[in-house]
Parts: structure tokens; C-alpha cells; sequence
């Protein structure tokens, strides 16, 4: 399995440079496609400075189907990790043609182009945000779906066009059937310990980690605590963060679960990775302040819309199936988090 190649795309992005580290570590040949829309080309330069070993970078959008199948043709992939995608999502509400357009149409072609080459090993970045409304905080896999935003239902969409491939060659007796699994992702945080790569957003960032960090570098003067309201144990919202090299390597777990016997022919399925327990937005500000000796302003200020009071992870299946589970804590996701900051407070620029 070593040996094998895995074609990673949006692997220049925050959670596919950290696998792409992770990936080289363990022995595979990476190639990455990706069109730089939210990356830079640096942090691949330095995923191969970390790794002391080489991959091969195309900067191509997925949804160009020549580009794609010459990549396909030149580099025989054995596997594919599927992480691009846009995902920010208060622009997939305000532009939602092009999220299904880069998502789920861009999937479609990938897809294509690997029937064609018969590549039929995928796994794909899906996220807790394709669960419905559910009576129960802690989501297991068989729970109901109901994204409520366009990027959550573009996951969705995605989701359902591949248990429909897999099931389609089932029906057609095809010789080598799709293996797929989909990882469904609740909050990554975090960065790798070297503080060389990590999560770079865009302007001002979206989500809680992200932003506790540039408040405490003070490039940000305080954060919005959204709802101190909610049915929780202090008010504010609870979530299960997850260290983002602990969610790469349930990658590497899932791709030696494709090639391993225990996961049949024809099989698409999914895994919740999260560490199966919770944090409060008051408990994360209290660890980063205890962690780092910062002090983070903050306010308390309305709901934010489509916010849940709680979700985190039944992560059993991922043990069970994909022997993966969590091993780093939330003083790990503090401390790398603001390794990360403080080595790079302008991200890769
Ligand atoms: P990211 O934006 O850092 O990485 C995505 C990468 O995909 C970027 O490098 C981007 O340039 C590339 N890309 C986007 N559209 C492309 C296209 N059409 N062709 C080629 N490359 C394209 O995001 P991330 O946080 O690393 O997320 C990776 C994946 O995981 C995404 O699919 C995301 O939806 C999913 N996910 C992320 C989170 C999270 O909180 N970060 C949670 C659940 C799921
Ligand atoms: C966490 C908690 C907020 C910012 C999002 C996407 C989801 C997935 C992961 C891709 C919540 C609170 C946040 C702030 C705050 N991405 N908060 N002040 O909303 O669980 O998930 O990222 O698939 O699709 O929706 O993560 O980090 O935005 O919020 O109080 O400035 O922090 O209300 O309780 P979320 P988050």
C-alpha cells in the first residue's frame, strides 16, 4: 500500500496540506490537484521542506475534465482524496450556483474522469453540517440527513451521487466496483506542531478558532460570542473540535480500510470523524486564555442564524471499522493553533 499514489485534490488547502504531509510520511507518492482558490502554492512548499520528500503539484480546477484525465492518464492514481471544494458557508448562501457549480459539479467530472481511467477508490471530505434536525446532540451515521444552507446540501448532493455510483455498478456487474468512503468532518482546528502549516483564511475569519487567534494576536479587537442562550451547560454553543492531523489520519486509516477485505466491493459509506465529546465557545475561550496567558476580549451577542445549541460525534463506526480515533486534546489544538498564529501572523504571505 505504501507504494501506492494518491491523487489529493485541493490538497494546497488547510485540512488536504496537512494530509498530503501525513500521506508523504507514510510512504505514499502524492499528487496534488488544485486551482489555488483559497491556498497558496506555499504551504505545499513547505508539506515537502517538513516531509524531506517530493510531490507533484498541478494547479488545475477539477472541473476541467481535459485536465483532469491527462493528470489521470500521466499519473495512474491508486486512490483519490477528494477535499476540494469551497466551504464558506455564508457565500453559499449568497451564491449558491457557484457552490453547486465548484462542488457538486465538480465532483461529477472527477468521477468521470476516474470511471475512465478506472480509478474507483475514493474518499471524500463530507461534513457533520449534512445532518438534519435530530432529538439527540450526539450524531451518529444512520441519523437523518437535512442540510439547511447551500454548502451543507452541496455535501449532501454530493453524498448521494456517490452511494448512487456505487450502487449503479453493483447493478451493472461492472468487474472492479467503486470502494468509497465519506468522512463526515465535525470541527477541525489546529495545525500541525511545527507551526509551518496550518489554516490561512481569507479576511476575517468565520469560525470561532480562527478568530480567537487573531483577537489574541490583536489583529482583531474582540470576539462575538454568538448566543449565551442556548439549552448548554454555560448558554453558548457546544461543538466537537477536532485536531486537524488527527483528521488526516483517519484519512490514511480509510485508504488502508478501501484496500483492506473488510470493506466490500461496490461499498460507499459513511464515517463521522470527531472525538465524540464537546466544547462550549466559553470553555474554548478559557483554554486558549489558560494555554497561551492571552487575554481574549469578548462580547455576548445574538444567535447566529442556522446555529445549533450542540453537535458532536458518535465516532464508534470510525473505531469499529476504520480502527481511528482521536489522540490529541484540546490544550493540542490550543497550542498548535497559536504556534501556528504566532510563527505566521500573516498566514503564508
Ligand atoms: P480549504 O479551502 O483550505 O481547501 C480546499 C482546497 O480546494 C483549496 O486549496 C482550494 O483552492 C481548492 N479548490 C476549491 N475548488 C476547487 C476546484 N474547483 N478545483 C481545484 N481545487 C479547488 O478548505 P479545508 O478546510 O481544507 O476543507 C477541505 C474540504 O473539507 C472541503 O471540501 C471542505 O468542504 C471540507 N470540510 C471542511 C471543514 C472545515 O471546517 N474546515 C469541515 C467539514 C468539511
Ligand atoms: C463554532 C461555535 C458558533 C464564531 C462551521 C460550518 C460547518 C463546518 C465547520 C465545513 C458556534 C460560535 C463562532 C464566532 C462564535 N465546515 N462562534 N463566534 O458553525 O460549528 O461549523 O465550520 O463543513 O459547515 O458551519 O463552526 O467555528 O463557525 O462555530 O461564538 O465569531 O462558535 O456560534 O457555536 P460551526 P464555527
Amino acid at each position: 500500500m505504501k507504494d501506492q499514489t494518491v491523487l489529493v485534490t485541493g490538497g494546497a488547502g488547510y485540512i488536504g496540506s496537512h494530509a498530503c504531509l501525513e500521506l508523504l510520511q507514510a510512504g505514499f507518492k502524492v499528487v496534488v490537484v488544485d486551482n489555488l482558490a483559497n491556498s497558496k502554492v506555499e504551504s505545499l512548499a513547505r508539506v515537502q521542506k517538513l516531509a524531506g520528500k517530493t510531490l507533484t503539484f498541478y494547479q488545475a480546477d477539477i472541473r476541467d475534465k481535459q485536465a483532469l484525465t491527462d493528470i489521470f492518464a500521466k499519473e495512474t492514481p491508486d486512490t483519490v482524496i477528494h477535499f476540494a471544494g469551497l466551504k464558506a458557508v455564508g457565500e453559499s448562501c449568497a451564491l449558491p450556483q457557484l457552490y453547486y457549480h465548484n462542488n457538486v459539479y465538480g465532483t461529477l467530472v472527477l468521477t468521470e474522469v476516474m470511471n475512465a481511467a478506472n480509478v474507483k477508490q475514493l474518499v471524500f471530505s463530507s461534513s457533520a453540517t449534512v445532518y438534519g434536525e435530530s432529538a439527540s446532540p450526539q450524531y451518529s451515521e444512520h441519523f437523518p440527513l437535512g442540510a439547511i444552507n447551500p454548502y451543507g446540501r452541496s455535501k449532501a448532493m454530493i453524498e448521494d451521487i456517490l452511494r448512487d455510483l456505487s450502487a449503479s455498478d453493483k447493478l451493472n456487474n461492472v468487474e472492479k466496483p467503486w470502494k468509497i468512503a465519506l468522512l463526515r468532518y465535525f470541527n477541525p482546528i489546529g495545525a500541525h506542531d511545527s507551526g509551518m502549516i496550518g489554516e490561512d483564511p481569507n479576511g476575517i475569519p468565520n469560525n470561532l478558532m480562527p478568530y480567537v487567534a487573531q483577537v489574541a494576536i490583536g489583529k482583531l479587537t474582540q470576539l462575538s460570542v454568538f448566543g449565551d442562550d442556548y439549552p448548554t451547560r454555560d448558554g453558548t454553543g457546544i461543538r466537537d473540535y477536532i485536531h486537524v492531523v488527527d483528521l488526516v489520519q483517519g484519512h490514511i486509516k480509510a485508504i488502508a480500510a478501501l484496500n483492506g477485505e473488510h470493506f466490500a466491493e461496490g461499498e460507499c459509506k459513511a464515517y463521522n470523524l470527531g472525538a465524540g465529546r464537546g466544547y462550549s465557545v466559553l470553555e474554548i475561550i478559557d483554554a486558549f486564555q489558560r494555554v497561551t496567558g492571552k487575554t481574549i476580549p469578548y462580547q455576548m451577542s445574538p444567535r447566529r442564524a442556522g446555529d445549533l445549541a450542540e453537535c458532536f460525534a458518535n465516532p464508534a463506526l470510525a473505531l469499529a471499522e476504520l480502527n481511528w480515533q482521536v489522540e490529541k486534546d484540546l490544550d493540542d489544538m490550543v497550542n498548535d493553533t497559536w504556534n501556528w498564529q504566532t510563527k505566521n501572523p500573516q498566514g503564508y504571505q
